[in-house]
């Protein structure tokens, strides 16, 4: 393995080309304007799992409506998820409200400037700590996540998992310039040395790597398919929602359309599909009399259907709908 790997002197010589790259070609991203902490954190936090077309819209909001830590640490938990709305992960959201608060109350609302201190907030993993820290104060620790890893195993020509991956990663690492070093690493994996079909000819590293184009796909879940049906129930200009509860462990606190019986239902008004982690649902919105609505729910109008945390499906149902 040892001999397959690159040499010291040519690791100089990958660092530069690879540095020189990301800075003529780095995508312009909100987030990157800014050495913030805070808005950095928030960007790492919604970038996981996330692609960055998806976080682009939701970070710009997200960001007005909660420009400081403080903002964020004062706002109700409902305003976060509202904003958080579609994202997914519902998680990241609560969690980073959290922080948020910690900071504020026990910390004088300063954020923790290093990566131990940043990883005792609840959210941040080894990744997102990494991530700001190198960032946000350049300090020399790496960073590693699915592309990381992917970039690594082809220039390398070596599978590793776990910590030797994060080992290999911090050998790599320009400790001069972390922060662009580690946003240099990601971007490779998610521009040029892509999981499938990866670009070489554009690839800055290409005369060291060991595997160039080597297939990395590893075997997939199959993926489950799924019907729900939802009732929606109108009675004016109100709809029938229910909230779940706060103990849910997906999406606790969020309102969405009522669950409908399979074998008792109306008239389809819609019909969608939704995919989450390893399910592709199939989604029915049927007609509910407004008699036959379950209990606990709440009536609510169209105009404060727009501020509350409504499930992304939800959201997407009234949607298509034209309700929203
Ligand atoms: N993925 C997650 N964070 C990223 C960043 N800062 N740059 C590029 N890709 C990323």
């Amino acid at each position: 393995m040892k001999s397959r790997q690159i040499k010291a002197a040519e690791t100089a010589k990958v660092r530069v080309a690879l540095l020189r790259w990301y800075l003529a070609n780095r995508r312009d991203l909100p987030w990157r304007k800014s050495r913030d902490p805070y808005s950095i954190w928030v960007s790492e936090i919604m970038l996981q799992q996330t692609r960055v077309a998806a976080v682009i819209d939701y970070y710009g909001r997200f960001m007005k409506q909660f420009p400081t830590v403080a903002a964020l640490a004062a706002a109700d938990e409902a305003q976060v998820l509202a904003a958080w709305s579609g994202l997914g992960y519902y998680r990241r959201a609560r969690s980073l409200h959290t922080a948020a608060k910690m900071i504020v109350h026990e910390l004088d609302g300063n954020v923790p400037t290093n990566s131990e201190a940043l990883k005792q907030l609840p959210g941040v993993g080894r990744y997102t700590s990494a991530a700001i820290a190198s960032i946000a104060y350049g300090e020399a620790i790496a960073v590693v996540d699915g592309n990381v890893e992917r970039v690594l195993e082809r220039l390398d020509g070596v599978a590793r998992s776990g910590d030797s991956v994060w080992q290999r990663a911090q050998e790599l690492l320009d400790t001069n310039s972390a922060g662009n070093w580690n946003q240099a690493m990601m971007e490779l994996g998610a521009t040029v040395c892509t999981p499938v079909a990866p670009l070489c000819d554009s690839c800055p590293v290409q005369h060291w790597c060991k595997l160039p184009g080597h297939d990395v796909r590893k075997a997939q879940p199959a993926r489950k398919k799924r019907e729900l049906i939802f009732g929606l129930a109108r009675r004016g200009s109100r709809v029938f929602l229910v909230q779940r509860t706060k103990d849910e462990s997906l999406m606790p606190l969020m309102w969405e359309l009522p669950s409908v019986d399979a074998s008792t239902h109306g008239n389809v008004l819609a019909r969608l599909k939704h995919s989450i982690t390893v399910s592709d649902y199939t989604i029915l919105v049927v007609e509910l009399a407004a008699r036959s609505v379950p209990k606990g729910g709440k009536w609510i109008s169209i105009e404060e259907l727009a501020r509350l945390p409504l499930t992304g499906l939800a959201r997407k149902a009234f949607r298509k709908l034209d309700i929203l």
